[in-house]
Formats: structure tokens, sequence, C-alpha cells
């Protein structure tokens, strides 16, 4: 018997919950597909768990628990009506992506055939590339202080910290999907960051930009992140891989999402290369609790039918990502057809959430029938 892969499952909170169902159901109709069992391990990470402990941060118990898995699957974190906004974000996202060491945020922006682009002009011809974003440090590292707290000299001071090793990692990684991708005759990698301002955290960027000017066969271009900005409305065309400063690609990754169909189908895959620890992989988009609370006499109440506006297709196409990283790409692309098949249906913003599920739970068995 061949050992069964294990994932871990953090579905979260509110419509993380909810998408992760969606996901989980659309994975089962995938198995035919796989080359292993998998087994799912959902762990409860969320608002309740940090409440009932009193805790801010996923602790040691907690991080070794998930780190005997092969790969974490997330749903979403956050209910605002339970927990301060921020907290969570910090004491699981960001606490599992820096304790794994998954330094490399990818973040697909690709416009599928047949649906449309906010770009006039341009189509899945032009819009096809991938933001490989630092996801281990740059200001992310949680370091600063507040001075003078409290009086009109306060000043708030939050450090980007940006060492060698880290960017040149991640320049390696992407330099490797660049020449995987096939998309160009040269393999083109293009760096990202704001060196005409920051002049420190620039230096071990610019240190990498020149060693990778180098090397053969693969085009190396640099880029101001407020052009970049530009560049991607504009030209997007003109990107393979980019590779991006923690902040700056979670911005501007929130563009990719509507280059490429809208919030409701990015991904991001938190990956660490090394396999040292597992990569999770979840969707942009947070726990919309507009979607799921409505407000009656003063008070936040769940209804279910707010929840049928939901889109489950990003956490669908995140479960795919992670099958896909685990060499599983026939699952990976079966799952990944059942969930554009939805969007691409012209009647996809009417159709309630649980008809999208059955409608893609459905695909795949036809599939494997
Ligand atoms: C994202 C999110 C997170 C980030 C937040 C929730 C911490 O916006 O994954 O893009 O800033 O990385
Ligand atoms: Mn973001």
């Amino acid at each position: 018997m061949t050992e069964p892969y294990s994932v871990a499952v953090i579905p979260g909170d509110l419509n993380g919950i909810t998408v992760t169902n969606a996901a989980l159901a659309v994975a089962d109709a995938a198995r035919p597909f796989l080359t292993r069992p998998l087994v799912h391990t959902q762990l409860p990470y969320g608002a309740d768990y940090f409440l009932e402990r009193g805790i801010t941060q996923l602790g040691p118990a907690e991080l070794e628990k998930l780190a005997r898995h092969d790969q974490i699957f997330l749903g979403a974190i956050g209910d605002p009506t339970k927990i301060k906004p921020g907290v969570l974000e910090i004491g699981i996202l960001l606490k599992v992506r820096q304790a794994f060491d998954q330094y490399v945020n990818l973040r697909p922006v690709v416009l599928p055939q047949g649906v449309p682009s906010v770009l006039v002009g341009k189509g899945p011809e032009e819009i096809n590339f991938e933001i490989c974003r630092e996801n281990s440090e740059g200001l992310y590292v949680g370091i600063g202080r507040v001075e003078n707290a409290g009086t009109e000299d306060e000043v708030g001071i939050q450090e980007m910290h940006c060492s060698y090793r880290g960017v040149k990692r991640l320049a390696e990684f992407a330099e490797q999907r660049a020449r995987a991708r096939k998309r160009r005759e040269t393999p083109t990698i293009h760096f990202v960051f704001k060196t005409n301002v920051l002049t420190y955290a620039s230096s071990p960027w610019l240190k990498v930009f020149e060693e990778f000017q180098g090397k053969p066969d693969l085009s190396v271009k640099y880029m101001h992140v407020d052009n970049f900005g530009m560049q991607m409305l504009t030209h997007p065309e003109q990107f393979d891989v980019v590779v991006i400063e923690n902040m700056f690609g979670d911005i501007m990754t929130d563009i990719g999402a509507v280059l490429q169909g809208g919030i409701g189908t990015a991904v991001s895959g938190n990956i660490n290369p090394t396999g040292a620890y597992p990569s999770m992989f979840e969707p942009v988009h947070g726990t919309a609790p507009d979607k799921w609370y409505e407000k009656r006499d003063g008070m936040w109440v769940h209804n279910p039918e707010l929840m049928q506006q939901m889109r489950p297709e990003a956490a669908i196409l995140a479960y795919a990502m992670m099958l896909e990283q685990m060499g599983e790409v026939r699952a990976a692309e079966k799952m990944t057809q059942a969930a554009l098949a939805n969007i691409r249906n012209p009647g996809y913003g009417q159709m309630p959430l649980d008809t999208l599920v059955e409608n893609a739970c459905r695909a795949l068995e036809r599939e494997a029938a």
C-alpha cells in the first residue's frame, strides 16, 4: 500500500469554512485522478480557537502539529465580531508563513479563455504571468515601534528587512518558474522594487538583480513598483515571471486578481521550495463577513442565504495549485477545469454557491466515470 498524502486543512472562519467545505467536496470528486490516497486532517485554528485559549498566536504545539503534514490548505481567517482584525492574520497566516519559511508567495495572474477581461484589447494571450511575492521578510517582519505615543510628536516606525539571501532564493525560484513556463523564447524575470527611494532596503535587491543579469538565456529586467502598477494595466503581455518585495507584492497581486477575473478567482501558494516544512495554499480573498452576517436589531446574525453569493472557485483553484505542487498534475488540471467551467458559465454571477459546488462535483464525476 502506498503511503497516503497527509494534508492539514485549516478552514478558518465564516466563509473560509464555506469555501473549504466546497473545495473539499470537489477534491473528493477528483480523487479518481490521484496517483495516491490523500487524507485530510481538519484543524480548528480561527477566532473561536484563539478566544477559548486566550492566545494571539499559534504556539509551538500547533506549529508542530501542522509541520507533520505534507501540505496545508487554508480557507480564510478572521471574524470581526469576535476578534479585532489583524490578530488572526498575524497569529496564523504570517506566523505559519514565517515559521515554515514559506519564502515564496506564488500568485499567478492568468486570465482564462472565455472569461471577460477588464482591460480593453487584452485577453488571455496578453494576461498570463506569475508574481513571486517575497513572503518571509520585507515590511512584514513585524519590527518597529511607536515613539512618543499619544502625543503630538507621535511617530510610527515600521522596518523593512530585505536580505541578500532572501532576495536571491526568491529570484532563483522565479528563474526556475520562468524556464519551466516556456511562455517565451527567452524566459523573462522582472525585479520590482523602489530603488529610487528605498535606498537602504534596495541594496540587496540591486545586488541580486546585477548577478542575475549575467545568466545565460534569461532576460532580466528591473521596474519601479509604481511603474509596474501602470504597466500591468497597459502592457501586461511584457511580463513572464515577476519578483517583488512582500508589501509591494501584496498590493500588486490584488490588482493582478482583478486582471485575471476577480478576487474570487485568485490563488496564493505560500511555498517552501526546500520541502523542509509544508507549504500552504489559500484563496487570496478573506472571510467575507458581509456575505455571512446581516445586522438585525443592532446584532450580527448569520444569514445562510447571503452565503449563497459566495464563490468557491478561488478555494478550488488553490487546492488544485496544491495538487500541482505535489506532482498530482492530472487531478490538479481536472479540478481547475471544473472551477473554470463555473466561471465561464454566462449565469455565473447569479448562481447560488450550492449549485456551483454541485456542478463542479458532477463534472468531475462524469469525467471519472
Ligand atoms: C494576503 C493578505 C495578507 C497579507 C494579510 C491578511 C495578512 O492580504 O495574503 O494578501 O497581507 O499578506
Ligand atoms: Mn493581500
